[in-house]
């Protein structure tokens, strides 16, 4: 394919996914040759790659993931850029104040009232996000599966406004969570789903403490809390509120809360609310834990130095910007030295890892019993929404009364209980078909596929080799909106991220590889961003002869 031409959508659907076609012979990766597990073919997965010890080959590999550095000239010039970003934001707000006051009015004070967004947020936003916004909230219709359907939009004042053309573009989808492809219009989860709204209508119309709970809220709770290996489970109609308010819950005034530094703005909102202390420790480094726990219950409250009434560590299972899998096993020997309530997010994990999808315990072979409270969405592989927590009965009982979703928030609707319901059902093999098993067992195998595909064509990858999250990481913002318009204009949906979401320098593309990718799909991904990686000059990691098995 040349420069800059468009691509056509492989058609495919989960069921057609082959293991005979070839990569592209311009592309030559020697990945066929270094993965020891080949591509699992329908008829196989069940016996192939079922739960057994001998079969954990698929879901796991014993690579420890690297952040990479990337070379000294990339972290110069990326900071320069941000320099110049920053000096012409100035310029600009200097003449906007006062010679374009009808455009920046909002920021400025005005008939007495304070001006709402003025501060350093404001600034980025308005100097970086806004000029690429063609980048981020791009509108989507129909199914988000394997390939999406975006709303084609012009802008002809810089991205301040878009008009739409009223055209739809399909694109191969990397931008969606939709691990395992339950994101679906048609099959088994959207008959059940269309026959709840028969019987159970869409909504309780109701908190769950006040009228709210319906049969199926009952029967979901004890299929997740069977799911994930805990005694009892408790649902919340939206995943971030589940962080945000359990967390202010399970704490009070003089409780600590060491967080990971990584961890999501959820956790770290429903940290804040609590009211307890809050210390941080490095990302997934156990050793670092350790050093701030000792630290604090050495020390105890600040002042008083009374003992902490109790000490809750959150970690996420699987960190969805960096792609690193929590390293459980040493968190949990911490957690018996040192006596802490461990709280493990599987937003991102449950579901996508593990030989039966059931998150980072099943993942490390870790007894979901050493966990205290794991906490999970369903918006991210079943193809749903909301979260729950799962813990004892008596810390449910305790959730149920004193969490402000259950109390004040609606509960989960009827039509969402049944998509977990279906989807959970048939990843645990309850349906009689294999076709839970398949979904997982693809998702492993095009984790890695495309992850060490990447790896091998030189770009930095960030996170675990069994990641459905996969960093590739940009470093300069001005390849933040190339990169995304060059992929979609080559028939490719990629989510960017950049600062202050990440660090300076750490701006990224984030795909989220899918059940539902067939290897069609993940070919004709690594050819588009093989493309643009040449084009932008992406290439930048040390580690390439590495990861093609030769001598560096
Ligand atoms: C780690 C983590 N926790 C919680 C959430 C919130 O989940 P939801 O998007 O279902 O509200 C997210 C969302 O991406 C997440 O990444």
């Amino acid at each position: 394919m040349g420069k800059g031409s468009r691509a056509s959508v492989p058609p495919s659907s989960l069921k057609s996914a082959t293991a005979a076609s070839p990569l592209s012979s311009q592309h030559h990766t020697k990945f066929e040759e270094a993965l020891s597990v080949k591509e699992p073919k329908e008829k196989l997965y069940w016996k192939g790659f079922s739960s057994s010890a001998k079969n954990r080959a698929l879901f796991r590999t014993s690579y420890d993931d690297i952040m990479e550095e990337p070379p000294y000239f990339t972290l110069i010039t990326t900071y320069i850029s941000y320099i110049i970003l920053s000096f012409f934001g100035h310029v600009r707000d200097f003449y906007g104040f006062r010679w374009n006051k009808k455009a920046f009015s909002h920021l400025m004070p005005s008939n007495g009232y304070a001006a709402l967004t003025s501060d350093w947020d404001s600034f980025w936003t308005r100097n970086l996000k806004l000029r690429i916004e063609d980048c981020f909230s791009v509108p989507t219709s129909l199914v988000p599966g394997r390939t999406v359907n975006l709303l084609e939009r012009y802008t002809n004042d810089y991205c301040r406004s878009f008009q739409y053309t009223g055209k739809l573009k399909e694109v191969v989808n990397l931008a969606s969570y939709n691990y395992l492809g339950f994101a679906q219009s048609t099959g088994p989860c959207a008959d059940a789903v269309e026959d709840v709204v028969r019987t159970h209508g869409l909504s309780s119309c109701g908190t769950r403490l006040d009228g709210g709970s319906m049969d199926l809220h009952a029967k979901t709770e004890e299929l997740v809390a069977e799911f994930v290996g805990k005694e009892a489970g408790l649902l919340v109609s939206m995943g971030y509120a589940t962080n945000s308010t359990t967390i202010a819950s399970l704490t009070t005034k003089g409780s600590l809360i060491i967080s990971d530094e990584l961890n999501h703005n959820s956790l770290v909102f429903g940290a804040r609310l609590s009211g307890a202390f809050i210390r941080v420790f490095k990302h997934n480094d156990p050793e670092d834990l350790e050093s701030v726990l000792r630290d604090a219950i050495s020390q105890g409250q600040p002042r008083t130095h009374r003992p902490w009434k109790n000490i809750l560590v959150i970690v996420e299972g699987l960190y969805s910007m960096e792609g690193t899998l929590c390293k459980l096993p040493e968190i949990v020997e911490l957690k018996r030295k040192y006596k802490f309530v461990l709280y493990v997010d599987e937003a991102h994990s449950i579901g996508a890892i593990g030989p039966r999808g059931r998150g980072v315990c099943d993942y490390f072979g870790v007894d979901p019993k050493e966990i205290d409270i794991l906490m999970g969405t369903f918006t991210k592989s079943f193809g749903a929404a909301g979260g729950y927590i799962c813990s004892s009965k008596a810390i449910i009982d305790h959730l149920r009364i004193t969490n402000h979703s259950s109390v004040y928030a609606e509960a989960m609707s009827p039509v969402v209980l049944q998509q977990i319901y279906t989807s959970m059902w048939s990843i645990m093999g309850r349906d009689g078909t294999s076709a839970g098993q398949e979904r997982l067992s693809r998702l492993a195998w095009n984790a890695r596929y495309l992850g060490s595909n990447l790896r091998k064509q030189g770009f930095i990858i960030y996170g675990d080799r069994d990641s459905p999250v996969i960093p590739l990481l940009l470093f300069n913002p001005a390849k933040i909106p190339a990169f995304s318009r060059e992929c979609r204009k080559r028939g490719l949906a990629v989510v960017v991220v950049g600062f202050p979401a990440t660090s300076i320098v750490a701006s990224r593309a984030r795909f989220c590889v899918s059940a539902s990718h067939t290897k069609e799909d993940l070919d004709f991904i690594l050819r588009i961003v093989d493309e643009v990686g040449d084009l932008l000059n992406l290439k930048m990691s040390s580690r390439k002869a590495l990861e093609m098995g030769m001598d560096s």
